[in-house]
This record gives structure tokens, sequence and C-alpha cells, in this order.
């Protein structure tokens, strides 16, 4: 018996149901994504929060598309008004948050912490008074270290609150909610001009969804029988990320057996493969 590894398996999904790109992946360019009201809404607030020179948070389970919404508003500032940078490092140290920080208004910064600290202030305040604006997008905060995003504490109010020389938006799970609920995190809690949180999809939602991922994806039609989106809906329950697991492995399973339509009992199949 020949053994199907993973990467045949993509070859036949491509190749049986007419996929130019393998469908549901985890990483989506930002000019293909799915456009919703669930994401439109807390885009513009955040937009706005920043064009406001102010700060604001995602607070949202996992896998429902705080990722997505973060790198969306890297895309969507202007280049001319704002330095953004993106970070994803969940054992920063007080330093490199800083250094972060530091590149995200365009300057690699080095030396020990103190240093390093001082020289962040100084080179923000001369970035306010040329008119520009760093905004740092702090991924998966949660996993941050409470000590650490003090720093940012201190960072964001060098000059007795008059000045606000960084935008900050963070996203976080249930858990940063806590974090941020704690008193000594209260500072920044109270710096977050804007709190917005990301819903589960609705079954219509759902459908909508997949079919859009079907179409980016390239083909021609879409292989799933309405009651099998209703089943990806049950198991994921609107989980943006539950739905991108299930409905791959279905059509894996599909492909497999040389299914043209996915039905619920494909689903169901598929059901023990995905971690919910
Ligand atoms: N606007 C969107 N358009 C299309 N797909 C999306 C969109 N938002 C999210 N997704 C899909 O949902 C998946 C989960 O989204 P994302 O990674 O942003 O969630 P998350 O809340 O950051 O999860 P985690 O907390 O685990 O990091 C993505 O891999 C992507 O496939
Ligand atoms: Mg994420």
């Amino acid at each position: 018996m020949t053994k199907i590894t993973s990467k045949d398996s993509v070859l036949d999904l491509r190749a049986h149901f007419g996929f130019s790109v393998v469908p549901f992946t985890r990483e989506i360019p930002i000019k293909d994504r799915w456009h919703s009201e669930i994401f439109d809404q807390p885009l513009t607030a955040l937009r706005q929060t920043i064009e406001q020179r102010m700060s604001g948070v995602v607070l949202a389970p996992s896998g429902t598309g705080k990722t997505v919404i973060l790198r969306t508003l890297q895309a969507q500032l202007p280049e001319a008004r704002y330095r953004l940078h993106y970070v994803k490092l969940t054992s920063l140290s007080k330093k490199d948050l800083c250094r972060e920080i530091g590149l995200a208004a365009g300057f690699d910064l080095s030396g020990i912490y103190p240093v390093v600290f001082r020289m962040l202030q100084q080179r923000l305040r001369q970035l306010d008074e040329d008119g520009l604006r760093p905004v740092l997008l702090l991924d998966d905060v949660q996993d941050m270290s409470p000590t650490v995003l003090t720093t940012l504490r201190i960072l964001t109010n060098f000059d007795m609150d008059s000045r606000l020389v960084i935008s900050l938006v963070l996203a976080g799970d249930n858990q940063l909610r806590h974090m941020l609920e704690s008193p000594s995190l209260e500072p920044i809690r109270r710096r977050m001009a804007h709190i917005a949180t990301l819903r589960l999809l609705s079954r219509a939602e759902t459908r909508d969804y997949m079919q859009h991922r079907v179409r980016i994806a390239g083909a021609p039609t879409f292989p799933f029988d309405s009651q099998a989106t209703d089943a990806v809906f049950e198991i994921s329950r609107g989980n943006l990320r539950a739905i991108d697991q299930l409905a791959r492995k279905s059509l894996e399973l599909a492909a497999q057996k040389a299914i043209s339509t996915v039905d619920p009992s494909l689903v169901a199949e598929a059901r023990p493969y995905v971690l919910i």
C-alpha cells in the first residue's frame, strides 16, 4: 500500500476540486480577507482611535480574528503619517519591548535597559515633533509578563499625559482582560481609549465565510452541501479557526475518497482530526 503524505494530500485536494491554492489556510493575504460587520466595526473604531492619537485593545477568544485585525490596521494606515510595527513575541523583556517600540519608531536601539529606555524617550519626542506617529501593534499580550507591560505605561505618559507619543493596539484573549483588570495594570487599562471585541459567526455567516474562502482559492463550484455547512457551524460554533480546520480536513477526506461534494458524514469524519 502506498502511504499518502501530507504533500500528496495537498496536491490531491487542489487537483480534485480545481483550487488554484489550498483553501482554508491559516495565513490569509489581507487583500483577500472576508469583509463582515464583525470586523468592519472594530476596525473602524480602532483606526479612529489611532487617528486621535490614542490607544486601544482587541479582546477576543483564540481563533476569532484578532491577528487579522492587527494586520489589516497595519495595511490601512498611511505610511506617510504612521510608523507601524507589529510584534508577536511572548517572552519580551523590558529592554526587548523598548527595542520593539524603537523599531516601531524607526530606530534600532542597543545598550542596557536604562540607556535604551532614555534613548527611546528622546527619539519618540523627536518623532512627535516631526509629525510622525509610531503605532505598536502588540499581539498575544496575555503571554507577556505584567512587569514588562508596565513599561508601556511609563513610556506612554512620560510627559505627564500631556502628549501621548505612541499609540498602542494590544490584542489578547480573556486572560488579557483579567490582567487589565488587576490593580497593577489599571494605568494601562485607563489608557485604552477603545476596547474592541470580536464575536463568533452565526450560521449564515459561517456559510458566507466558507464560500468566500472557497472563492478566493479559485474553485469553480462550492463543494459543500447545505447540511455540511450546517454541520461545520454546529461543531465549530462559529469560531473561524475551527471552521478552517474542519472545512479543510473534510475536503481532504473527500479528495481521498474521490467524492465531489462534502456532506455532513464527511464533516463528522473530519471532526476527530481537529482540535476544537
Ligand atoms: N477577516 C478575515 N478574513 C478571512 N479569514 C479570516 C479573517 N479573520 C480571521 N480569519 C481566519 O481565521 C483564522 C483565525 O484568525 P486569527 O489568527 O486572526 O485569530 P486570533 O484571534 O488571532 O487567534 P489566536 O488568539 O489563536 O492568535 C485565520 O487563520 C484566518 O484563516
Ligand atoms: Mg492571533
